[in-house]
């Protein structure tokens, strides 16, 4: 199953992924989580995302399609995968169109920007895994500590609250138009389009999810 989750930052994309990722045993593909993996390796292409990231913007379309590309060819994607954060372009959507990779589900979290913007102060993350946790609504089981390894969880750098009205402002000028990109896809009969309620609990999002995927 080839699922992508589409929607702004904070609308529970990576959290979903998690849900997704135990539920159909396929690889969660998360460029935010690749990207974040490259500056902390030090590479000369982490080091120059991260200024481009830390300023709320996208990164180039190039180096984007190009990672997903090596990463969808690798034997544990055979069977399917969650691309989470990709695509955000239309040039990104025509690229994966272009390379014949085909897509089962498009998944879109509406969660409106207030609700986003409150979510992101809370917002703790377990790099290692991807596993990520809310202060109020996800808490971990203990304080700051990831519940499976109990290493520290740590603030994204891009989450203060200036630089996610900055990355909300771009999602809906350059991402958002995928919503009728992929509805025509699915119009197509190409794929299936659904819009999910993304403001409510986490458990009731995953179960409509389930519900959905069968
Ligand atoms: P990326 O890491 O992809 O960030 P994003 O898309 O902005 O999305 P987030 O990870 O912030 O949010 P999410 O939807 O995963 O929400 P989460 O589940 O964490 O990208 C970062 C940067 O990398 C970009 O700005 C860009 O520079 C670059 N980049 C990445 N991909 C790119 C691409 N394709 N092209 C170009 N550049 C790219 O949840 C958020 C919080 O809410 C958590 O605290 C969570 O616990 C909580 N929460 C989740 N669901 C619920 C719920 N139902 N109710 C209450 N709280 C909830
Ligand atoms: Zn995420």
């Amino acid at each position: 199953m080839r699922i992508i989750l589409l929607g702004a930052p904070g609308a529970g994309k990576g959290t979903q992924a998690q849900f997704l990722m135990g539920k159909y045993g396929i690889p969660q593909i998360s460029t935010g989580d690749m990207l974040r993996a490259a500056i902390k390796a030090g590479t000369e292409m982490g080091l120059a995302a991260k200024r481009v990231m830390d300023e709320g913007k996208l990164v180039s379309d190039e180096i984007i399609i190009g990672l997903v590309k090596e990463r969808i060819a690798q034997d544990d994607c055979k069977d399917g995968f969650l691309l989470d954060g990709f695509p955000r372009t239309i040039p990104q959507a025509d690229a994966m169109k272009e390379a014949g990779v085909s897509v089962d589900h498009c998944i879109e979290f509406d969660v409106p920007d207030d609700v986003i913007v409150e979510r992101m102060g809370g917002r703790r993350v377990h790099p290692a895994s991807g596993r990520v946790y809310h202060v109020v609504y996800n808490p971990p089981k203990e304080e700051g500590k990831d519940n499976d390894t109990g290493e520290d969880l740590i603030i994204r750098d891009d989450d203060k609250e200036e630089t996610v009205r900055k990355r909300l402002a771009i999602y809906h000028e350059q991402t958002k138009p995928l919503v009728n990109y992929y509805s025509a896809e699915a119009d197509a009969g190409n794929c299936e389009y659904h819009k999910l309620d993304g403001t409510r609990p986490v458990d009731e999002v995953s179960a409509e999810l389930a519900e959905l995927l069968g």
